[in-house]
């Protein structure tokens, strides 16, 4: 049985290294937490048997539509936000797993799509919701938020040393009208972000910021990586990949957390008393090599982190 090509539209990145992490076993039950385009999807239905099984999640309604070309009986995939992870699996009945590959952030084409709202080159509607089937959009947000709230989103998930001024900015300006496209907030970061960091927009913080804030994506990282926990079964593994330092933060955070032992409110405690951990962190970091980030320049703030439950 062979497993589709993925779509042009999305290199999928750490490929290789992300598959080898899961140390795939023929007849394993796999999930992959972030569909996509399917490329990590298609290589690992591609090293599982007959009798393996992938489950994957997208919370993008267009990603669940690109899977439907996947005819594969081995595959199904389900409409949801992570953090409903556990949730999914008991809908189906699946107790137990054996990986967990997430492969955060934003795929090329909702990034390269204008009307997706994410492109702070091409001209769109300000939306920016990976589903746009629930929440609301950036606009919503700029239009109704405090000052004090876009300051602070735009200082924490941007790490935008302008988030004052920006936040000022937005707020001046939508007192006028509304911002209601990508062009109109970019010029406005333009106009407002005084320093140019090489090499790099000076809308691209304030816009990852929104993104971040608009799909909740640290909360839904901290509320799926118990989940994902809970599922694997003694030798699972989970495999994350993170785009920048807020995402990866959290991941090794909750990985070193579940590495140690949990220690028990009474001490002191006997050596052999002590609750064991849960995860092992498997090796260091990895990261893309020149030659992925040469042919994919998407790659190079990837970092992918490996653990295994411990049984
Ligand atoms: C970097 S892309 C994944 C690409 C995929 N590995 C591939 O090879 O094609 C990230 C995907 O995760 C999805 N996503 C991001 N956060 C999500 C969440 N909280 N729940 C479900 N899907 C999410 C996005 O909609 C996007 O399709």
């Amino acid at each position: 049985m062979s497993a589709p090509a993925p779509s042009a539209a999305h290199v999928p990145v750490l490929l290789e290294e992300a598959i080898a992490a899961l140390a795939i076993r023929e007849q394993g039950v796999y999930v992959d937490a972030t569909f996509g385009r399917g490329g990590h999807a298609s290589a690992i239905l591609a090293r599982l048997g007959p009798a393996g099984r992938l489950i994957a999640l997208d919370r993008d309604p267009q990603a669940i539509e690109a899977a439907r070309a996947i005819t594969d009986p081995r595959f199904g995939i389900t409409h949801a936000p992570f953090s409903d992870l556990a949730q999914v699996l008991d809908r189906m009945g699946v107790a137990q797993v054996h990986g967990v590959l997430a492969d955060l952030g934003v795929s090329s084409p909702q990034l390269d799509e204008p009307g997706r709202g994410f492109s702070l080159r091409a001209d769109g509607p300000l939306d920016m919701r990976m589903d746009p089937t629930r929440g609301a959009p950036a606009s919503e947000w700029l239009r109704s938020a405090s000052e004090q709230q876009i300051r602070e989103a735009i200082r924490s998930y941007g790490e935008e040393r302008f988030a004052k001024q920006i936040a000022k900015a937005i707020v001046a300006a939508r007192r006028d009208r509304p911002i209601r496209t990508t062009r109109e907030l970019a010029a406005l970061l333009a106009a407002t972000v005084r320093t140019r960091e090489s090499g790099q927009d000076p809308a691209t913080r304030a816009f990852q910021a929104i993104r971040i804030h608009v799909n909740q994506e640290l909360e839904e990282l901290s509320l799926a990586l118990p989940q994902a926990l809970a599922a694997l079964k003694p030798g699972g593994r989970l495999a994350v990949i993170s785009f920048h330092s807020l995402e990866d933060r959290i991941v090794k955070n909750f990985m070193r957390a579940a590495a140690r032992p949990n220690l028990p409110e009474r001490l002191p405690v006997r050596a052999r008393d002590l609750p064991s951990p849960k995860l092992r962190v498997l090796g260091r970091p990895v990261k893309p090599s020149a030659e992925e980030v040469a042919a994919n320049p998407r790659a190079r703030s990837a970092v992918l982190r490996v653990a295994a439950r411990l049984a």
